[in-house]
């Protein structure tokens, strides 16, 4: 592909930030500690999850790069990105989640097979770039179109990263062409992240975001868009990011009899404590984020310091000075994270919790072993601290 490369080795790249917990070195998969989550609104770049499937692509001459968009449409183009540079520019608020976050504590319940997880499998930025809407126009797809005229109805990006699980194909996925041309649904062709230009590890030149749902469909790196009669046939559609029953395992599993995971259900973590925390009696300030798929906005974090015998409802907020909204308004925005606060006395050894409630009236499910699943993806339940009080005087 002229322009840039998937390499087929991990020799070339980026530097990464040092406080980064690396769960696999190659591909390289690492997330923040968890307080520097709600260290601010929007997570910096160099602290923002890394979910990767194989080495890092190299860019050796952007003039040359492109994206060629083709299949069941009548003019085939390729954009440069000095095409997609003149499409008007919009900036998205957006929450990506991997949908392995928490699997490490889902494992602990049953072994699951995949990358291990903490809490930090997520990061809240502004993407800067093209809607995928106007890209489309361009290829005579008009807005709030669900087939094409010549049987489209997905639309599949692919990407130039060369990955094990695809025998050294690239990485793909699609969406359904009606979210792809509703410009309400704010699917990006992301250049920018944090108003920098996205850097190597989170897809540079370019990347999709779909915003509201499980980051595996956000693919980095884009080389393709391809109109599609039927949904990817990739790997990571059709053979992974599934939700199966507690009751699947790998002798009597069946792909084909589960949808690929798109929107993430509500979630929510408590950041200012890890796990396990000692602490000395008084005043605790307990803080996390919360996040739903779909741009449902978090209607109440619910937080108990008592094991869950009684909730306080805890404040929620996105921008400094702004009250926060769940209502899809000018106060909120839709597809982001809320960070939530209370602060309360804790006495003694205890067990805090949090749970989050969405504008759906979603709720997270109290036990992981309800929702275990065999590739560990979606752990939303309770989120649990265990908090050791020693004598202030000892
Ligand atoms: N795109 C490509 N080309 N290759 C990948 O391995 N990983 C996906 C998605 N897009 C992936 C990809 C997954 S599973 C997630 S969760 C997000 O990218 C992570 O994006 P980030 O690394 O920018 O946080």
């Amino acid at each position: 592909m002229p322009g840039i490369t998937g390499p087929s080795d991990y020799s070339k790249e980026p530097i990464r930030h040092p406080s980064l917990q690396i769960n696999s070195k190659e591909p390289f998969n690492a997330e923040p500690p968890r307080s520097a989550l709600i260290s601010s609104y929007l997570t910096p770049a160099d602290l923002f999850y890394k979910r990767n499937h194989g080495p890092i692509p190299i860019v050796d001459d952007i003039e040359k790069y492109f994206v060629s968009i083709s299949g069941l449409i009548e003019n085939p183009k390729q954009l440069f990105m000095e095409d997609i540079r003149t499409l008007p520019k919009y900036n998205v608020t957006a929450t990506l989640q991997c949908a392995g976050n928490r699997r490490t504590a889902m494992s602990k319940t049953k072994t699951v097979k995949g990358v291990g997880w903490g809490v930090s499998a997520i990061g809240n930025a502004v993407w800067g770039g093209s809607k995928l809407t106007d890209v489309l126009e361009l290829v005579g797809i008009p807005k709030l179109t669900s087939t094409t005229k010549f049987g489209g109805k997905y639309v599949e990006f692919v990407s130039i990263d060369q990955c094990k699980e695809e025998n050294g194909g690239p990485y793909k996925a699609s969406i359904t062409l009606s979210q792809a041309t509703n410009p309400e649904a704010d699917v990006l062709l992301a250049y920018e992240m944090n108003g920098e230009p996205l850097n190597r590890d989170h897809g540079f030149p370019l990347r999709v975001v779909v915003p509201g749902v499980i980051g595996a469909r956000s693919v980095k790196w884009l080389e393709a868009i391809n109109i599609i009669a039927e949904e990817c046939q990739g790997f990571f559609v059709k053979k992974d990011y599934k939700m199966f029953p507690p009751s699947v395992n790998w002798e009597n599993i069946n792909w084909s009899s589960r949808r690929p995971q798109m929107d993430f259900p509500v979630q929510c973590v408590i950041c200012s404590l890890e796990d396990i925390t000692t602490i000395t009696p008084g005043k605790v300030k307990i803080g996390g984020y919360a996040a739903s798929g779909g741009g449902r906005g978090i209607e109440r974090v619910d937080v108990s310091v008592d094991g869950g015998k009684t909730w306080i409802d805890a404040s929620r907020c996105q921008k400094s000075g702004t009250p926060y909204t769940a209502d899809d308004d000018d106060n909120s925005d839709k597809w982001a994270w809320v960070l939530f606060e209370v602060t309360v006395d804790i006495q003694q050894s205890t067990e805090i919790i949090a749970k989050a409630v969405d504008i759906a009236g979603n709720i997270q499910p109290e036990k992981v072993e309800d929702i275990w699943n065999l590739r560990g993806i979606l752990n939303t339940s309770w989120h649990r601290i265990q908090v050791q009080v020693t004598d202030s005087n000892s």
